[in-house]
């Protein structure tokens, strides 16, 4: 192809992707044309223009932004809280034009950073932030960068001169894995999508603003090149006819209540929309209407910005203290001087995890940014200023549960710090009796969560041991709770009998130690063969179990070391929960699959790489990393790449992961 085509190719793509939101190949596809007009380029270097998609990348740092006078300035809007805010402007417009009725285009109002871009006969030639309006920031070699701007426009016959004005935004799912990548490199992160956005444009090297996910979104034209119109919505189609993207999220509408509704349905999917917004905006549609109401000082009369509560809010921490989940996490949560965010006032933010609060570095008295979006929970962003921190102004994590006074254990590469008291303390109750009823453990069939609630709330159960003391939960006392009939009643106290019956390993499982899951609960009771052997068990002889390394076997003894455990394991036996004991294995088969030598690919769908590798090599096998006549066995999961071709092409045997299993239980028994 010739690199013309190739570069019309790969504006098409990006008009589908940008514009139309429907790509038609995929992105390894794309990157192909991509890398082959580059290649062409550097080829034959003759063969390459400015306009070319190749040419975003990069270009040299600046000492300082150029500055930039708009052809037709860029100003700002003025803003509606409320309803009455709005039916004052549309009185006033009917008023102005003498009309019952006023036909509105209806936006959403983008939260990021306002620019100007210049198209000179369809080519992308300079583009500006706003600065104040009349004088702005020459950004071309960084707005360059963006790809969803067009450095061509697609219409056959373009306008001498062309000012669209738009917003640089970052979607959030963009900026949630920009903050993941600067988690991982232990780099400071952003804010909010907008300050990223903003910083981002006012980089000095573009290098760097090429490698943040920016997006633009046009929303109208500054100087039209002559080009006539009549109204302002379809100046955004024929812009998207350009190949420019505006916001699908518009609308036409006449008369206050559909402006209301506009505004009322997209808060309602303003959390599900991929960008920030704050707000809508409803303009005049007519454009000759436009020019009839003008500006008032530096906004028109003939639009409004109706905003929504903001979702960030300054206020002081007056003190941190700590949650007790319901899986024990302990979580520090600011106390807040109430302040409204959102629509809501907020007195309580969550800080996470202790890394939060040091890598935030929130202290008490501190005045901080809090955040509070839709239905999430608010949380404290960034400190805005610091306090007096005074050494008591320190968060430190407790070192006693605050609910059961359980120790409090932080696993090495765990982010939550944990209450060891999970049997007993009150933060967990219901936790623990749904895990000790749950189907692999005891399972005690309709004990779910809604009853669980209700005797947990009635305080006629504490711990799993309550539920086989028969004068506390007895056929009447159930028929009591909410939506209990005598005959569900009668059902569940005959499922806590029957549940009386169990095994060793579904006990052992039923007992939430933490990382002693139901693998390891089987292994641990075909190992020991009885309790008594398993809770006296030092961590030396835990760890000759297959799985069991040091941070599991100091679990467990922690588990049987902690009195309220053993006092509750006491009440479950008197309560007459019982198992078939048995002798201890003679020992593990370790051999199983000695001499069997296995490959991995792709991903597996219940367990990770380690673990499958733990699997194997546990009983003998062999995990090795690449395919040759020696391998047995490849292991294939979602998208195994050549491996599995090279298997198939060898004659390899390829398993999944439900195979492997299966021949595990077969070794193991
Ligand atoms: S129209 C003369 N439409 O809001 C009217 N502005 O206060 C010019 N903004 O920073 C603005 N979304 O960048 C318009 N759909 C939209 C908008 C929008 C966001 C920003 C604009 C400017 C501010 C105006």
């Amino acid at each position: 192809m010739s690199a013309e085509s190739l570069r019309r190719e790969i504006e098409t793509h990006n008009y589908r992707y940008y514009v139309l939101d429907a790509p038609t190949i995929p992105d390894a596809e794309y990157d192909k044309l991509f890398r082959e007009l580059g290649e062409l380029e550097s080829a034959y270097p003759e063969l390459a223009t400015p306009d070319s998609p190749t040419q975003r990348v990069g270009g040299v740092p600046l000492a300082e932004f150029p500055k930039v006078v708009h052809r037709t300035p860029m100003l700002s809007l003025n803003n509606a809280f409320t309803e009455e805010d709005v039916a004052g402007f549309d009185r006033r417009v009917r008023e102005a034009l003498d009309r019952d009725a006023v036909e509105y285009a209806l936006e959403p109002k983008f939260d990021g950073l306002a620019i100007s871009l210049l198209y000179d006969h369809g080519r992308f030639v300079q583009g500006a932030t706003r600065g104040d309006g009349y004088t702005g920031e020459d950004a071309t070699a960084n707005l360059r960068t963006v790809r969803s701007i067009p450095l061509r426009l697609r219409g056959s016959q373009p306008p001498a001169l062309l000012e669209v004005r738009g917003e640089i935004v970052i979607f959030r799912a963009d900026f949630q894995r920009m903050n993941a990548r600067q988690r991982e490199r232990g780099e400071k992160e952003f804010v909010n999508p907008r300050n990223a956005a903003a910083g981002s444009v006012r980089q000095l090297d573009p290098r760097l603003t090429a490698q943040r996910p920016l997006r633009f979104l046009a929303y109208g034209l500054g100087d039209s090149g002559g080009a006539s119109f009549e109204r302002h919505s379809e100046v955004l189609d024929w812009m998207a006819d350009q190949g420019l993207p505006v916001p699908s999220e518009r609308a036409t509408a006449t008369g206050l209540r559909e402006l209301l509704d506009f505004h009322r349905r997209l808060a309602d999917r303003r959390d599900r929309l991929p960008y920030a917004i704050d707000g809508v905006v409803y303009k005049v549609n007519r454009l000759a209407d436009q020019q009839m109401l003008g500006f008032v000082s530096r906004a028109p009369r003939f639009a409004l910005a109706h905003k929504y509560p903001a979702e960030e809010a300054l206020t002081e921490v007056i003190g941190i203290e700590v949650q007790v989940g319901r899986s024990g996490a302990l979580t520090p949560v600011a106390r807040l001087k109430p302040v409204s965010v959102g629509g809501a006032t907020v007195s309580n933010a969550t800080l996470h995890n202790e890394d939060e609060v040091r890598k935030k570095d929130v202290w008490r008295r501190d005045v901080v940014v809090v955040r509070r979006a839709g239905d999430v929970i608010p949380e404290v962003v960034s400190v805005s200023q610091a306090g007096p921190r005074e050494p008591s102004d320190r968060f430190e994590m407790p070192r006693a549960c605050p609910v059961c006074g359980s120790e409090v254990i932080r696993i090495e590469g765990e982010a939550a710090a944990r209450c060891s008291g999970g049997l007993f303390c009150p933060a967990q109750r219901k936790q623990a009796i749904l895990h000790f009823a749950s189907r692999r453990a005891l399972d005690i069939q309709g004990l779910g969560d809604k009853l669980v609630d209700q005797l947990v709330d009635r305080a006629v159960v504490e711990t799993p041991a309550d539920l086989y003391q028969d004068k506390k939960v007895n056929v009447a006392a159930l028929s009591e709770l909410d939506h209990m009939a005598e005959k569900s009643a009668e059902n569940v106290h005959a499922a806590i009998d029957r549940s009386r019956r169990t095994t060793l390993a579904r006990f052992v499982y039923a007992l939430g130690i933490r990382n002693v899951g139901e693998a390891t609960a089987a292994d641990l009771a075909r190992h020991f063969g009885s309790f008594d052997r398993l809770a006296l068990a030092s961590e030396e002889e835990l760890q000759q179990v297959r799985d069991v390394g040091p941070v599991v076997a100091a679990s467990i003894r922690r588990f049987f070391t902690e009195p309220r455990n053993l006092e509750i394991i006491r009440q479950l036996r008197t309560g007459g929960v019982h198992w078939e004991e048995g002798a201890p294995a003679p020992g593990r088969k370790a051999g199983a699959f000695a001499g069997k030598t296995f490959v991995l690919t792709g991903t597996l769908p219940s367990v990770t790489r380690e673990e499958a590798q733990e699997l194997i090599k546990s009983r003998g096998g062999k995990v090795v990393g690449s395919v040759s006549k020696k391998v047995n066995f490849v292991v294939a999961g979602e998208e195994a790449g050549n491996k599995l071709d090279k298997a198939h092409e060898l004659g390899i045997a390829v398993i999944d992961e439900t195979e492997l299993k299966r021949m595990i239980e077969g070794a193991d028994k």
